[in-house]
């Protein structure tokens, strides 16, 4: 049988909505649900994300009709479903019964029941009790018009994304089996042979479990794409059953930005639409270059248009201090997704809960109703999103790529390192801000994702790479791109072994210097370079083997060392900078970097000003974000979709607001 789904594909437009948990409400809100909903322009749902405990109420037991009233309800109204697999949360009956599936830390405690995600990964109960769940869920509602995307589980790794008992500890030999065949080898990866640590059994292998001190580096290296890769497999086991019974039904996951533990480039791989979950931090420095991150790294992961799954219409609760969202914040956060690339803006949740442990964080319904700020930007945003429906499945213009991978990052952060201050992800995101401010996008991308269309490609703290990444960076660069690869880059190889000769290791020929020794500095402490910048965080000594230098340490115990450097390499050049550089220092050499590029920058606007340009096979799309407290000018010709007024020459962002220009003759 055929079945005539609301989606047949995609969605048409801009997809808008979000988690609906109408199990906690009585029955009879869903009629007001469904009258609000159309009044906002809603156009999907995520349902029964928790609800397992309401699904199976017993072993083997579904009770599928509350949830069949809500899916008719919303075909009646229209709206797709995005259905969970309701996996996410074990209710205390299944936990009762398989004590041994509970999650533990690394020092042994026992994480129990009573609050959400606890499972272990690698448990063999929870896997055969989430696939028989995500099964019957699949057989039900196999022919349900309004089922038009599977939501598997629910963030993975947010709660468990390691555990480490007895089973885990079974699976990782496995797992670890599988990588190396034999214990020598393992041994060898592993340096085993300092402290004492060598393997004779298979058996004797644990993961990483609280010590006296260090931890085996390699150990710990194979535990974090153990636990990534154990995780993946529980989200296969549950894709495997939906693809057998609904085959064009769409299957996701929601990740969680930069989020470390899981290497969310292989996740990509295995989902059939990328999306993400972002929410801004009252510590964060900027929280829209979070943002814009967080939408640059989802759009190179997904190769195209994503989703944004949830986000927050104002407050969220699981901070020390929970503010709600200024005026305007929450649509500015949204179209920024948008202009990064989302074809669906969602958020957690529909109607903010009365009871639970999140009944202080916002939703699209606040607690104090529809006459409220809330409500009222939830329906403007809903006609906004309607206005720029012609931009869905567009691309957004980048000529910068960022290189970054999981494996890199994992090992940049393992312990007894030179310095606890480089924090590789905040250099990350240093690099993208820099960029941004001037107007540039960035992709973010492995080094083997294909640089060559890219202009420039900035390397920063690529720590840990294979030969094979090393090769497409020289190979990069030979055939005419600009590289810039950081300090405490290319220093080790897969297995966290140092690569001999002097660093940086794995690229030291292609930038063309021979570092010796690092001297990292201590917070606060600067080092002046013979161009004037200042260096922070790291110096170290060395010189050019090839390169020529453009700045040197100035000063200290490494005064002459080479600090920033350029090398010719075949019909490109490759640069290293052995220091860190921050604020208009890094701002003056971004701008050096892709002026000799010939990076163009979105557009000519002022600090503050966010521009992205998303590019269809008929025409461009300017976004222009305007963070400041005035109004601004930003040169564009066409027309303004949020006003449906024409624009010629310029067009004029409120404070706080965004425009969008569809662009006459494109951009
Ligand atoms: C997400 C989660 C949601 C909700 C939200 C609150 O991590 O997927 O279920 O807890 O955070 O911000």
């Amino acid at each position: 049988m055929t079945v005539t789904r609301i989606w047949p594909s995609r969605p048409p437009g801009i997809a808008y909505g979000g988690d609906f948990n109408p199990e906690q409400w009585p029955e009879e809100t869903l009629d007001e649900d469904l009258r609000l909903m159309a009044e906002a322009g809603v156009s999907f749902v995520s349902l029964a994300i928790f609800s397992w405990a309401l699904l199976e109420p017993e072993p083997g037991r579904y009770e599928f009709a509350w949830l069949d009233r809500v899916i008719d309800a919303m075909a009646g109204a229209g709206i797709a479903v995005d259905l969970a697999t309701a996996t996410a949360s074990p209710p205390p009956w299944w936990s009762r019964a398989h004590p041994d599936s509970l999650p533990v830390l690394a020092d042994g405690t026992t994480l129990w029941w009573g609050s959400r995600q606890a499972f272990c990964p690698s448990s063999p109960d929870y896997r055969r009790s989430a696939t028989a769940l995500a099964a019957a869920l699949a057989e039900h509602y196999r022919n349900h018009p309004a089922l038009s995307m599977w939501h598997v589980h629910n963030e993975y790794g947010c709660h468990n994304a390691a555990c480490y008992c007895d089973t885990s500890a079974a699976s990782f030999r496995v797992w670890l089996r599988s990588r190396y065949d034999d214990l020598d080898r393992l041994n060898h990866a592993w340096g085993t042979t300092f402290w004492s640590q060598r393997y004779g059994e298979w058996d004797e292998i644990l993961p990483p479990r609280s010590t006296g001190t260090w931890r085996n580096p390699g150990q710990q290296l194979d535990w974090a794409r153990f636990c990534s890769d154990e995780l993946l497999a529980c989200y296969r086991a549950e894709r495997e059953v939906l693809r057998r019974v609904t085959p064009d039904v769409p299957v996701t996951t929601n990740f969680m930005s930069l989020f470390e533990p899981l290497d969310y480039r292989a996740w990509a791989a295995e989902v059939d639409v990328v999306s993400n979950d972002h929410y801004v931090r009252l510590d964060m420095v900027d929280p829209a270059d979070d943002l814009s991150l967080a939408g640059d790294l989802m759009r190179s992961l997904a190769g195209g248009p994503w989703w944004l799954m949830e986000h927050s219409t104002s407050a969220v609760n699981w901070q020390p201090l929970n503010r709600a969202k200024a005026p305007g914040e929450m649509i500015r956060n949204s179209l920024t997704h948008v202009a990064r690339g989302a074809d669906a803006i969602g958020f957690f949740q529909w109607r903010a809960s009365r009871a639970g442990a999140e009944k202080y964080h916002s939703g699209m319904v606040p607690h104090a109703g529809t006459d409220t700020k809330v409500w009222r930007e939830v329906v403007q945003l809903g006609a906004h999103l309607r206005a720029l429906a012609e931009v869905a499945g567009s691309s957004v213009d980048a000529e910068v790529a960022l290189a970054w991978t999981w494996p890199a990052w994992w090992g940049a952060e393992l312990g007894a390192h030179p310095s606890v201050h480089l924090d590789a992800a905040g250099h990350l995101r240093a690099w993208h801000a820099a960029l941004r401010r001037r107007a540039v996008t960035a992709d973010v991308v492995s080094p083997l994702d294909g640089l060559a269309p890219y202009r420039l490609v900035v390397a920063p703290h690529l720590y840990l790479l294979t030969d094979e990444e090393a090769a497409a960076l020289t190979a990069y660069v030979e055939g005419g791109g600009t590289l810039l690869a950081t300090f405490f880059s290319g220093i080790v190889d897969e297995r966290d072994h140092i690569r001999l000769g002097g660093y940086p290791g794995a690229l030291r020929d292609l930038l063309g210097v021979r570092m010796e020794e690092f001297f990292p500095l201590l917070p606060g402490e600067t080092v002046g370079l013979s161009d004037g910048r200042t260096g922070r965080i790291w110096s170290e000594l060395g010189r050019t083997e090839g390169a020529e230098v453009r700045a040197t340490f100035a000063s200290g115990p490494v005064a002459g060392s080479p600090a920033l450097t350029r090398h010719a390499v075949g019909a490109g050049h490759a640069w290293y900078l052995a220091t860190r550089l921050d604020g208009a220092d890094l701002d003056a050499l971004v701008g050096d970097l892709v002026a000799r590029c010939g990076v163009r920058r979105t557009a000519e606007v002022a600090e503050g000003v966010e521009v992205v340009r998303r590019r269809g096979p008929d025409g461009t799309w300017l976004f222009a974000i305007n963070h400041t407290a005035e109004e601004q000018a930003v040169a564009a010709s066409g027309l303004e979709l949020l006003t449906g007024r024409p624009v010629d020459g310029r067009v004029t962002v409120a404070p706080g607001a965004v425009a969008v220009v569809r662009e006459r003759g494109g951009g």
